[in-house]
């Protein structure tokens, strides 16, 4: 049911908020079945960008095409439909269980109306059975069976990260955006969040286009890596050559030195 992977093209797309340009003629493309980060210091740009992705925000320029289908201006429940899946880089979970979670996570693969579901025919009752089991499935390979009925609230916020995870996963994603999946975590749950990554795009054959933060994690898990700062790309290619970019060195080394 997995939506199968496809190419992510990213071509000049420039966000300007009221004077300020977040984004100046960014281009990088996500081949299918890779891990891409998106890196670079704070303010640089890399929300902005999914935020571009997901249909929140609309580019001023550029374009945006996935699988060869223009993506720039669909709303955000149009681009899930072509199945792409994010994560946000705050916690954005409903009250409710994890089941209950993950269940919306499905919503755009449910088929049967809400009055349908709502009145309980058997059709629906059915596939609301089958979207359970495999929403369970789901949270068993991210580790949060025990949790499956908890409410989320309740629940550590290493936890409701993976949660996160597993909504989006949900959805059956071809592609899955995940903003700083390991922001907040103790030095463990990153090295377990690492390998949940590695672990979805073996089992699931999926791109990942990861914003993150934590330079060991993106050497671990990326093979290929954007890096913008002040709103433009200033470097792109494997983790170990963008590592040794002057460009990027300074970027990195003017952002302790603010620090
Ligand atoms: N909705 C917004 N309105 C105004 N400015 C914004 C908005 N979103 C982001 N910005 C600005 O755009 C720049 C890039 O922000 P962001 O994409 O969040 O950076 P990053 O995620 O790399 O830390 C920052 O200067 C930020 O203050
Ligand atoms: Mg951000």
């Amino acid at each position: 049911m997995t939506a199968p992977a496809a190419r992510l093209e990213v071509r000049g797309i420039t966000v300007r908020f009221a004077g300020l340009t977040a984004l100046d003629d960014v281009s990088f493309t996500v081949e299918p079945g890779t891990v891409h980060a998106l890196i670079g210091p704070n303010g640089a740009g890399k929300s902005t960008c999914f935020n571009v992705l997901s249909g929140v925000y609309r580019a001023a320029s550029g374009s945006v095409a996935y699988g060869g289908r223009e993506i720039t201006g669909m709303p955000p429940h149009a681009v899930t439909g072509l199945g792409i899946a994010r994560t946000f880089q705050n916690i954005v979970l409903t009250a409710g269980t994890v089941a209950d979670n993950l269940m919306l996570g499905r919503h755009r693969l449910t088929r049967a109306g809400f009055a349908a579901t709502a009145l309980r025919l058997p059709g629906a009752v059915r596939e609301q059975r089958r979207h359970r089991a495999r929403a369970a499935e789901i949270a068993g390979f991210l580790g949060l069976e025990a949790h499956f009925d908890q409410p989320v609230g309740a629940l550590p916020y290493g936890v409701r990260k993976r949660v996160e995870l597993a909504r989006a996963l949900c959805a059956e994603p071809g592609l899955l955006l995940l903003d700083e999946p390991v922001a907040g975590m103790n030095p463990a749950e990153r090295l377990e969040t690492a390998d949940t990554i590695a672990a979805i795009r073996a089992a699931l054959g999926i791109s990942v286009l990861l914003v993150e933060h934590d330079m060991g994690m993106v050497m671990r898990l990326a093979d290929t890596v954007t890096v913008l700062d002040f709103g433009r790309r200033i470097a792109d290619g494997t983790p170990e050559a963008v590592q040794q970019d002057p460009a990027v060195l300074r970027a990195y080394l003017g952002q302790e030195e603010a620090a």
